[in-house]
């Protein structure tokens, strides 16, 4: 198929319109692109299509040939059903009807998958076939040929894609405290995500672990800001390292907490909570170059968070000086009308979201021609300037030209599914064992013996890829009923790992129980079903009844029993709290059943600590280990949890035998460096965590008595020493100053604080 070479004619008039091509398309001819075809421009057609020409100057000619039309279409980004089948929820075939209203009338910019929303057969090749065939049209039926941008919620791999490796949910690859490993992830997704067509990928979540109540907890990597921070960093930098695929620190800011525990309630948090905790991690992430931002789709004391100007502009922009492009959440212009009430029509709503900052909005297939119409109507009646108008717009073609899309807008579809189908198997493997978190491990029954006769593998976690996964996989909410994913099952590991051995996969409880009374140790798999959003809330974060008494009663066979927990948090157990032998998976994605039987038969040292807090009881959220000790002493004012932020136990034993300071004094603004010497003084192999804390001084702001500023994993063999240096900037301690107004500026007190890791320490003085 030719594509034309011609150069954009300048006047709106004079637009192309290859519909023949199109429809040719559309009508299912199949869309066999060889090689990436390339729109570079010929020397002397526009600058904006000359790749050589630098970015400002490609961008300043593009935007000055471009209508008003044309500019909103690029703050537009419209939910692929909305070309898709009745182009509004059906899903199916791409329909010519739907994608000349999108494109030709609209001039839409961007196109996401959300949560699911596939082409009709779910393949990496019919995925890399939609997006050619969408962006083919849309380049065809721009009048100045500007591509668009896909983008997915490639949020544990590409999940959206049958067959495709899922990795851990964050919330696990947050207790492996390994930034490099999770920039490899990063890279590995993008790789997939790119070799389908799609360049946008909004993740990662820079939210911080705050309530088990919120059904987006196991989202988030860590309840502490510098182990959040330190983990989207790696992602961002892993995801953009390809310059093919842009990542998105989410969900700015503040989205973690709402107040009763419910997806996108109202939040409060004082300015000085929201400055010294809950930004820090997103500006980490955005300082490690994160091309886009999206915003978070609740309130924030009394304000939405996408009519804040004071976020999204004073914050993001002029302290941050983030650059790229800020992009709302799901429906989040329009909710500004119907849903908060702080404006009466969709065009005020497009005013308000645009002044304060969002760049794009994101849009479900019956917000679309509301916002398009709204936006050109709020700058036609002055309520957004020309100039903001551009400002969002050359954002937006910046990145495009930045990920080479004017270039390279299509890939090659024949490769996809080679690009894509089970890769980087190894590696998800890898970051699911180093997830694995062994919480208790009573009389060392673990790691069991490959040979023992008989093992039970019970539960209703055992066998379901749907669990293991939990949400944002295939669909919305996890698996859909009839979809057949390919995974290793805790069962499945567990019986590849013994294999000729006797494995018994006994999913009925009374079942289990008569098996284990037969058998030499059970293995029980526990957890919640998958779920995401606002449908995974819950006021009883715990582990259901039903499981807490099969383990009891599995325990009462006094056979050896290890308990798996496969779950999006760290559940509140009930009686299963005291169970002998726990293990805990998080959601492991594809390769859980390896990771599970590596640990649990010992050819994995495990070394994952808990990037949260494990609450005892329900009534303990919010729960972090950072909260200030009660001053009441009543019992549990202090934290209390069941299992503190950092557990984790190994096959081996650790002891840490010294800490020193490079100086004994640092300035506010300077870089403290610790040296911590650890051995392994068991006889396996095994890795380390070493977080170290800082101690808080006197400080007339308050502050908690001890704050993670940086953390090291070390490989250890048997009987090894080594020293580890942890070097951290000083300006992790700043904590914001003033009255209960947190009116002052966030500095470094000076004074008398202590640096300790693995219950060594070392003073330091702060000048
Ligand atoms: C809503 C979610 O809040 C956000 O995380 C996601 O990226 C978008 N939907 C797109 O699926």
């Amino acid at each position: 198929m030719a594509r034309s070479t011609q150069h954009p004619p300048s006047g709106r008039g004079a637009r192309r319109r290859p519909l023949a091509l199109a429809v040719a398309l559309l009508a299912g001819a199949a869309l066999t692109l060889t090689g990436t075809s390339s729109a570079t421009a010929a020397p002397t057609g526009p600058v904006y299509l000359n790749a050589k020409a630098p970015a400002e100057q490609r961008v300043g000619d593009l935007l000055r040939r471009m209508t008003l039309e044309e500019k909103v279409g690029q703050t537009a980004q419209a939910a692929v059903v909305r070309i898709q089948g009745d182009c509004m929820w059906s899903g199916g075939d791409l329909t010519e009807r739907c994608m000349k209203e999108v494109f030709d009338d609209q001039e839409i910019g961007s196109i996401l998958s959300g949560g699911g929303m596939p082409p009709k057969v779910n393949t990496p090749k019919a995925w890399a076939e939609m997006t050619n065939a969408i962006q083919r049209y849309a380049i065809e039926h721009s009048r100045l040929r500007i591509p668009l941008i896909y983008g997915v919620d490639a949020v544990h791999g590409h999940n959206n894609v049958i067959g495709a490796t899922k990795t851990p949910q964050q919330l696990g690859l947050g207790a492996t405290w390994n930034t490099g490993l999770v920039r490899e992830l990063g890279a590995s997704t993008s790789e997939a995500v790119k070799a389908t067509g799609v360049s946008w990928n909004f993740a990662p979540v820079a939210d911080i672990s705050r309530d088990t109540r919120w059904g987006r907890y196991y989202e988030t990597f860590a309840e502490d800001p510098i182990l959040a921070g330190s983990l989207a960093e790696g992602f961002v930098k892993g995801s953009e390292d390809t310059g093919a695929v842009s990542a998105t620190v989410k969900h700015f800011a503040g989205y973690s907490q709402p107040m009763n525990g419910h997806d996108r309630t109202e939040t409060h948090v004082d300015p000085r909570y929201l400055r010294d905790t809950i930004l820090p991690a997103y500006k980490q992430a955005i300082d490690a170059g994160a091309d886009t931002v999206m915003v978070n789709s609740g309130s924030l004391n009394g304000i939405p968070a996408h009519a804040s100007k004071y976020l999204l502009t004073d914050v993001l922009r002029k302290d941050f000086g983030f650059k790229g492009v800020v992009v709302s959440d799901w429906d989040d212009v329009r909710a500004l009308q119907t849903r908060f009430h702080v404006v009466g029509s969709y065009a005020d709503a497009a005013a308000k979201a645009l002044n304060a900052g969002v760049d794009m909005a994101m849009l479900p297939p019956d917000a679309v021609d509301g916002y398009t119409a709204g936006a050109r109507e709020a700058v036609r009646d002055g309520k957004v300037s020309m100039r903001r108008l551009d400002e969002a717009v050359a954002r937006v073609l910046r990145l495009k030209m930045k990920l080479g899309l004017f270039e390279n807008p299509f890939v090659d579809a024949s490769k996809a599914d080679g690009a894509v189908l089970g890769a980087d198997k190894d590696l998800a493997a890898r970051a699911a064992t180093e997830s694995m978190t062994l919480l208790r491990n009573e009389g060392n029954v673990l790691p069991l013996n490959k040979d023992l006769g008989k093992v039970v593998v019970a539960g209703p976690s055992a066998d379901s890829v749907a669990n293991q996964n939990g949400g944002w996989t295939i669909g919305w909410q996890g698996i859909p009923a009839g979809v057949d994913e390919p995974g290793v099952t805790v069962y499945e590991g567990v019986k590849a790992a013994r294999g000729d051995a006797e494995t018994v996969l006994a999913m009925d409880a009374d079942e289990a129980v008569s098996e284990t009374e037969g058998a030499d140790a059970a293995v029980v798999v526990v957890g919640e079903k998958p779920g995401a959003e606002g449908e995974l809330d819950s006021e009883n974060p715990s582990l259901a009844a039903d499981q807490q008494d099969l383990i009891d009663r599995l325990e009462k066979t006094g056979k050896p029993v290890v308990v798996v927990v496969v779950a999006s948090r760290p559940i509140v157990l009930g009686s299963a709290a005291d169970a002998k032998n726990l293990l805990m998976a998080w959601l492991p994605g594809s390769e859980a059943g390896t990771a599970v039987a590596s640990v649990l038969f010992g050819d994995a040292n495990p070394s994952g600590r808990l990037p949260v807090s494990w609450p005892k009881t329900v009534g303990d959220q919010p729960m972090s280990y950072l909260q200030l000790p009660g001053t009441n002493g009543g019992p549990s004012s202090n934290y209390d949890p069941l299992f503190p932020f950092g557990h984790g136990l190994s096959y081996t034993t650790y002891e840490t035998r010294g800490l020193t300071l490079a100086s004994s004094s640092v300035a506010k603004n300077g870089t403290v460096r610790a040296s911590v010497t650890v051995a392994n003084t068991g006889s396996r192999t095994g890795t380390l965590v070493v977080p170290v804390y800082v101690e808080r001084p006197v400080s007339s702001v308050l502050v908690a008595p001890r704050r993670l500023a940086g953390f090291a994993r070390v490989d250890l063999a048997a009987g090894q020493q080594r020293t580890v240096e942890v070097a951290f900037p000083m300006s992790r301690m700043a904590v914001t100053q003033g009255d209960v107004d947190g009116s002052g500026t966030p500095s470094v007190s000076s004074g008398a604080y202590k640096v300790v890791s693995g219950g060594k320490e070392a003073a330091l003085t702060v000048r």
